[in-house]
């Protein structure tokens, strides 16, 4: 705007200049009067250029006017030279509107161009979006099929040894009642029956990997799941040494979810996150809205997760511990997506990690789930 009004006097301040030398010019120098009449054609070509076809149409116009009285005054002397005159007139209209013209049509030239070139932009970004998309439906369907034929070979196996270990739970009790309290080997029938306990238990946690029960959706508190967590996981940590705080946020909705799924989701992260801490540290949970999801983040000071794993972890039997089954979170990924959710993961080496859990608060997209 403010250029405008520059440009706007300069153009007038041009032509006025370019008129006083013509007038002045009249009587002393008909070589610079002819020259002056020309210089007209600069504020008109440049208003032209600056405004358009209105720029180059009203400068021309202008000039026209100030031109008007001096062909009325001199019409007696200049007989010959008025006809060239008048047509310089009409020709700084003329050249006026054509170069308004031109020039509003390369701008419309341009303007089509640019047009084409966002549009271009555009679909260039979308076609970049639906290519991620593609890669991340792509590592999920992988992760199903996995899973699918994973739960088909571990249910398998697993059923072959749940017969036998109940066999041998059944003979242990048999063996424990006729012993009796004082016998030597009591003490190996014990830690039998401990590690077929733990076997059995082992199994059981295989096969709900393999055969996940459905969500039993009710109004749960997301709040109350992570204080019970903490609760239940406090006395562990603090005997390793590992801070647990838990910020929340207040007045959050209830969602729907199953309470025991969620509760295993979060007990996972919390486990992982203390797996990952060596000697001490801390382990902060955030409870909070974003858009139509409440986000609860785990974040925890260990030794992260390297760059090459990030896509790795949530696959199952993924494992850099020496005693994990690494179905963790693959179980908690499954579960998440049961509830319409998902997960997000921000780790470097050596800088610890952060996973975030996203449940919906759209209450009949959980219950459709
Ligand atoms: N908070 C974390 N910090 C660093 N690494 C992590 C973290 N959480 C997960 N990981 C990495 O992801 C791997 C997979 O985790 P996941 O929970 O699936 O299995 P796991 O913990 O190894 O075994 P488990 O089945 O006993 O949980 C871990 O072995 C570890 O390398
Ligand atoms: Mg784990």
């Amino acid at each position: 705007m403010k250029q405008n009004l520059a440009d706007l006097g300069k153009i007038f301040l041009i032509v006025c200049a370019i008129s006083v030398m013509h007038y002045y010019t009249s009587y002393t120098s008909t070589e610079f009067h002819a020259f002056s009449a020309l210089l007209y054609y600069i504020p008109i070509i440049f208003a032209a250029f600056r405004f358009g076809l209105k720029g180059g149409a009203w400068t021309g116009f202008l000039v026209s006017l100030i031109y008007a009285p001096y062909l009325i005054w001199h019409r007696a002397q200049l007989p010959a030279e008025l006809v060239i005159k008048v047509l310089d007139v009409l020709l700084y209209n003329g050249i006026g509107w054509i170069t308004g013209i031109l020039v509003e049509a390369e701008h419309k030239q341009k303007r089509r161009y640019l047009h084409a070139v966002e549009q271009l932009k555009r679909a260039n970004e979308e076609l970049e979006q639906k290519i991620r998309e593609k890669s991340e439906l792509e590592e999920q369907v992988r992760r199903a099929d996995k899973l699918a034929a994973l739960g088909v070979l571990v249910s398998g196996v697993a059923h072959e040894l749940r017969n036998p270990l109940g066999i041998l739970k059944a003979t242990i009790q048999v063996m424990e009642r006729e012993l009796g309290a004082n016998a030597p080997v009591r003490e190996f029938v014990s830690v039998f029956k401990e590690e077929v306990e733990r076997m059995n238990n082992a199994i059981q946690e295989f096969l709900d990997f393999a055969r996940p029960s459905a969500p039993q959706f009710a109004e749960v508190a997301v709040n109350e799941i992570v204080a019970e967590v903490v609760q239940f996981t406090r006395k562990y940590l603090e005997q390793r040494h590992i801070v647990i705080r838990s910020v929340l946020a207040d007045g959050l909705p209830a969602i729907y979810a199953d309470k025991k799924q969620i509760r295993q989701v979060f007990m996972n992260l919390v486990l992982n996150g203390a797996a990952a801490i060596k000697a001490a540290g801390g382990l902060e949970i955030y409870s909070e809205p974003l858009d139509h999801y409440i986000r609860v983040r785990f974040k925890d000071t260990g030794c992260g997760i390297p760059a090459e794993n990030l896509t790795r972890i949530f696959d199952p039997f993924f494992t850099t511990k020496d005693a994990g089954t690494g179905l963790g979170l693959a179980v908690a990924h499954r579960i998440v997506d049961a509830h319409c959710g998902f997960i997000e993961v921000v780790s470097e080496a050596g800088q610890g990690a952060e996973f975030s859990v996203y449940l919906p608060i759209n209450a009949e997209r959980g219950r459709d789930a």
